[in-house]
């Protein structure tokens, strides 16, 4: 008999196919004078690039509003290069490096592009990647297609950062202005989150270790629960910040993300296609959020450190959530019942994004004592960062007469095995330009995440305030007692 059930594995394939055949491209980058590209973008392509041969067929087009010359464009990126600790691209900025300001209007885009493929050999492979604000996405993605530039002598992608629209109904808009120029093969909705090794390995643990199989349902798991914590806050990004609030920027896309990977069947194999189906099948069957399964907070001062309202640039009569508990159900026949609790925040204690998966205890509790309970759950925590790993804790019998029980774990950390984690803008930044949209948000994906949020966006009643520096407001440990637990430490 065959037990060969193997399939075969799509990212494996493209990884190889990105070394060895990636087509020449220019990648045209709206926004390259912002912070996302200098910090971000720019440090991601140069090391990616910098690594491999095809290096010099790969021409990047800056374009913003502003006035700039190449060579001043190449000056500012070269800085931001050295401060991410990149020395001697001076070389590469001076041959690849090329700006564009957007003031002449999209047909003298259309005709820059045009002379730069031509003076460099190009074949007219073209990504447009929108790291611009999001109010201008829609008359970018219109100006795009206007000009022609939708579609091209080759392949043509478009990219576009987060947010995507800040409740379902203008992400459907958005979603409906970029079907009128690009069909989906073409979109790559950006959740830096997907990039990032951990989260991709919450795939590989799963699915490659049949052992937790059998428990991973309603049957043998009692809750699950996802902490993104920040010690950080809303570093200088306030305008952006007040408009969004914690569960805009973190919980309806990273963190639902995440729950739909823990979430998902098998897909019938790693393609960009049945990997999405699945995880979308875990979103349709999240109900919308109703108000008692929200908690919100907000940062006050302590300690000398700025409480939010006081943070340059926010309203001090500002009602926005810095902090979020939520419980979200998902109703299919795998996790009927079960529990999933989110809390998402910033100014907490520590840095920490972590997913909790609480096994059910026995089904009779022998080892009681004194008619209390000695027995913690099996808690498997999967740290996806910092000190990515995994702990399983589990009950030990201490030495000694009768049965104390006492809580042990077994762990494993990446970097006792492994070297530095490639940055998650590398990865996606070569996924665009193999064509592989595996690591990207589909449109029903997005639609279906703010479809579930979307009830609770913009609550005008005050958030209970927390102190920087701590876990968040005690009221949000209101949300695992909904089902009678507690978040675990
Ligand atoms: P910035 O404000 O720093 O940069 C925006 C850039 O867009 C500027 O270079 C601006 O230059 C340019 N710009 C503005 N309007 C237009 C336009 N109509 N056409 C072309 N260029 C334009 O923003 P960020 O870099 O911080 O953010 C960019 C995007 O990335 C946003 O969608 C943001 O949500 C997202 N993002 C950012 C993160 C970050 O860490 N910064 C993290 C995750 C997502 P000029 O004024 O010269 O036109
Ligand atoms: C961004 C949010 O998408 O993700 C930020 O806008 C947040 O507010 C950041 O700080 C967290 O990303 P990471 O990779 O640092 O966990």
């Amino acid at each position: 008999m065959n037990t060969d059930v193997s399939a075969p594995n799509a990212r494996q394939a493209s990884a190889e196919a990105f070394t060895a055949d990636v087509e020449p491209h220019l990648i045209v980058i709206f926004g390259g004078t912002g912070d996302l590209a200098h910090r971000k973008l720019l440090p991601a392509l140069y090391n990616l690039l910098s690594a491999r041969e095809f290096a010099d067929t790969i021409e990047v087009l800056a374009v913003a509003t502003s006035d700039r010359t190449d060579e001043e464009y190449r000056e500012s990126v070269g800085e931001a290069l050295k401060d991410a600790g990149i020395e001697g691209s001076e070389q590469w900025c001076a041959e690849f490096l090329h700006y564009q300001s957007l003031k002449p209007g999209y047909d003298q885009l259309a005709s820059r592009i045009a002379s730069i493929e031509k003076s460099s050999g190009l074949p007219g492979n073209r990504v447009f990647y929108l790291a611009i604000p999001p109010q201008v996405f829609d008359d970018t993605i219109k100006g795009l297609g206007e000009a022609g530039l939708a579609s091209g002598p080759g392949k043509v992608k478009v990219v576009i950062e987060k947010p995507f629209g800040d409740d379902l109904e203008s992400a459907s808009e958005l979603n409906r202005i970029l079907f009128e120029c690009f069909d989906e093969t073409q979109i790559y909705r950006i959740d830096h989150y997907l990039a990032k090794e951990t989260v991709q390995n919450l795939m590989a643990f799963r699915f490659g270790n049949p052992l937790f199989e059998a428990s991973w349902n309603r049957v043998g798991i009692e809750s699950v629960q996802i902490t993104f914590e920040e010690d950080i806050g809303i570093a200088g990004r306030a305008r952006y910040f007040d408009r969004s609030g914690i569960i805009r920027d973190v919980i309806q896309n990273h963190l639902l993300q995440v729950l739909t990977i823990v979430a998902m069947e098998s897909p019938v194999q790693l393609d960009q296609m049945s990997i999405r189906d699945e995880k979308v099948k875990v979103l349709r069957a999240i109900s919308p959020l109703r108000p008692e399964e929200v908690v919100r907070g907000q940062y006050t001062s302590a300690n000398g450190e700025l409480g939010y309202l006081e943070e340059e640039g926010v309203p001090n009569d500002s009602v926005t959530e810095t902090y979020a508990a939520v419980r979200f159900m998902i109703d299919n026949w795998r996790w009927q019942g079960v529990p999933f609790y989110l809390q998402a925040g910033k100014r907490l204690e520590e840095r920490l994004t972590r997913v909790t998966i609480v096994f059910r205890g026995p089904p009779v509790y022998l080892f009681d004592r004194d008619g209390h309970r000695q027995a913690e759950p099996n808690v498997l925590h999967i740290i996806l960062q910092p000190n990515e790993g995994f702990d399983l804790r589990f009950q030990m019998k201490t030495p000694g007469e009768g049965y104390d029980l006492a809580t042990e774990s077994l762990g494993y950390r990446y970097a006792d095995s492994f070297a530095d984690l490639p940055p998650a803008y590398e990865t996606l930044l070569a996924d665009v330009l193999i064509g592989d949209q595996t690591l990207f948000v589909r449109s029903d994906e997005v639609e279906e995440a703010w479809r579930i949020v979307d009830p609770i966006l913009d609550a005008s009643d005050k958030p209970h305030g927390y102190p920087v520096g701590t876990k968040g407001p005690i009221e949000g440990d209101r949300i695992p007692a909904l089902d009678g637990d507690r978040w675990i430490d």
